[in-house]
């Protein structure tokens, strides 16, 4: 009897601490797979060249999936690769349904699809909705007013001058790659609208048709398989028209001599009124069809407050995770200060409101943040997107923190984000590994021979190693915790030093603390625990495993970052059981030196 009554004592205990380490598990089933995410862009054409043509194609990045997860990431976004003239390297669709054959086949695609959802990835299509090419048939039936067609685009006679009978474009609008938003087409006698390129001419979004067909081109992925999409320039959705037809002018915006504002060309509520038709077929889709949520990733470059209606105004469900390009913003004056405005832009707003967080500090439209910010600081920057709660968003060869290449193309038709396009870097062979052929689409950086993925998994503070430690982090009980009360918590402690907390109370406990500045910075009385260096950058001169009395003094070097991790049960994490040493004076003094 007695010797039933131990077991089953210990059996409590067990069970308690089980039931402890399980908390985090518990937490983490309410947390739908998009809300955690540590998802991956992949840009095609740079990722990995199978067939040594010097373009990447999608066998290449069949070939390279396993990597994928090795690194930590859940889930892939995939530029274009659909059928298309490459005006705009894919963002110009000439076929919704087929593969270009730059990239490969459908076969190959199907083939991608199904190793990534063996390996547990999931895998989301960038979905071009505002424009399609002017190679599409459905453009060039427009031009020719064939039945049905007609309305598809958005067509205007222009305006003529009541005395000289001259035509000028419908308004005064301003693509964004320069030049008026208005090309003349003398086939159809009539002007039509692209934000963007004149190859890339914006659809008719006021048209049912339209909206129905770009549904069924979704549903064509769907049922392929794939797991979402990212929706690109939805905030381009919808322009400002009159009922009698004309468009108004833009504004000369506020504070500029002639910079057009995007009063009637961007931001338009009848864009956001789509995102939500989208959301109800994407839910249909699933309710039809099981399986996880179809997601959406929304790109658009707006307001806070555009971006919180895209995921809900109350009444209506749209879009899950709508880009948060704050730390693109970041630059070479950026320091913690700037960094916990960035943080608090969006948690003030989207978190408060939505309980939602994601984070981009680079892509294919951007300078590299080693580049902008500087490389000193880019494993630090890893440990603080990865740190805070949320889905981080990493574009290949981020993870090992390459630069932009300013000398990527040399030649005429140089596009000017080719500096941030550079294949990727796998390791010290020609061409970085990326391709067999005698040349790539772009040059590689030659700082390849030491910044590569076979380098650096061989050293133990690389990039790739912090970068592959805070995805595993990203797993733990105190990172799953992140909708629960106490569960994080982020602060610039000084200028230049960004420190987040993540916990699962009572059980484990991470901080990272990142210095941005060239001076060395001391803290007294952070917290009242014991905690241990759980992840080191290569400007720590601290060694893993070592301890440090946060109650006391803790020093970070210049542009050192550290993720410190405290454990209850040793049992949940590698951290061993430490000593609680009772509490310290609230307030803490903060010293500089
Ligand atoms: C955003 C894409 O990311 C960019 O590369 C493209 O040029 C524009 N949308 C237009 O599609
Ligand atoms: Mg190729």
């Amino acid at each position: 009897m007695i010797v039933f009554i131990e077991m089953s004592l210990s059996l409590i205990r067990l069970s308690a601490a089980m039931l402890l380490c399980a908390l985090g598990a518990t937490a983490n089933q309410t947390v739908d797979w998009w809300e955690s995410a540590t998802l991956y862009q992949i840009y095609p054409r740079s990722f990995m060249d199978s067939d040594g043509d010097g373009v990447g194609d999608l066998n290449g990045i069949t070939s390279r999936l396993s990597y994928l997860k090795e690194i930590g990431a859940t889930a892939t976004w995939i530029s274009p690769i659909y059928d298309s003239p490459m005006a705009d390297m894919g963002y110009d669709v000439r076929n919704f349904t087929k593969i270009s054959s730059i990239f490969g086949t459908m076969e190959d695609f199907d083939n991608l699809l199904a190793k990534a959802h063996e390996l547990g990835l999931k895998v989301i299509l960038d979905f071009v909705p505002n424009h399609s090419s002017d190679e599409c048939e459905w453009f060039q039936k427009s031009v020719r007013r064939e039945d049905g067609y007609d309305d598809w685009y958005v067509w205007d006679d222009g305006k003529i001058d009541p005395e000289t009978g001259e035509r000028s474009p419908p308004s005064n609008w301003r693509a964004v790659f320069g030049g008026s938003a208005w090309t003349w087409v003398e086939e159809r006698q009539q002007y039509y609208l692209h934000q963007f390129l004149p190859q890339q001419v914006d659809l008719n979004y006021t048209n049912p048709a339209v909206r129905e067909r770009m549904k069924e081109m979704m549903k064509f992925w769907l049922d392929r398989g794939v797991d979402g999409f990212r929706m690109d320039a939805t905030n381009f959705l919808i322009e400002k028209r009159f009922d009698n037809g004309t468009f108004p002018d833009n504004p000369v915006k506020a504070g500029t001599v002639n910079t057009l504002a995007g009063t009637y060309t961007i931001d338009q509520w009848g864009s956001t009124e789509i995102i939500y038709e989208w959301r109800a077929f994407l839910d249909e889709y699933q309710k039809l069809n099981g399986g996880d949520t179809r997601a959406m990733i929304i790109e658009a470059y707006s307001p806070v407050d555009v971006l919180s209606n895209y995921i809900s105004n109350g009444t209506n469900v749209g879009g899950q995770l709508p880009m948060n390009f704050n730390f693109v913003k970041l630059d070479e004056n950026s320091n913690a200060e700037t960094v916990e405005t960035q943080v608090s832009a969006w948690m003030d707003v989207i978190w408060a409101k939505h309980k939602m967080a994601n984070w981009v500090a680079n892509n294919h439209d951007n300078s590299r943040l080693p580049t902008r910010m500087g490389q000193t600081k880019t494993d630090a920057m890893t440990m603080i997107i990865h740190g805070l709660p949320g889905t981080s968003v990493t574009y290949y060869g981020e993870e090992i923190g390459m630069p932009d290449y300013s000398l990527a193309c040399t030649g005429d038709d140089c596009g000017f984000r080719d500096p941030e396009r550079t294949p990727m870097q796998w390791d010290s062979s020609k061409n970085a590994g990326f391709s067999t052929g005698n040349s790539t689409w772009l040059a590689v950086n030659p700082n390849y021979k030491e910044l590569n993925v076979e380098v650096q998994d061989g050293v133990t503070r690389s990039s790739l190693r912090i970068f592959k430690g805070m995805t595993a982090l990203k797993k733990t009980a105190a990172f799953k915790a992140f909708k629960e009360k106490d569960a994080f918590s982020y602060k610039a402690l000084s200028e230049h030093v960004f420190q987040v907390v993540r916990t699962a109370v009572g059980q484990e406990e991470y901080r990272v603390l990142a210095n941005l500045g060239n001076q060395t910075e001391h803290f007294d009385g952070l917290s009242d625990k014991k905690m241990k260096y759980v992840l080191l950058n290569s400007y720590s001169p601290h060694s893993y495993g070592h301890k440090v009395d946060l109650s006391g003094r803790i020093s970070l070097k210049p542009y050192e970052a550290v993720v410190l991790g405290w454990s209850k049960d040793k049992s949940c994490t590698k951290t061993k059981k430490v000593k609680h040493v009772g509490h310290v004076k609230k307030g803490r003094k903060l010293r500089h030196h």
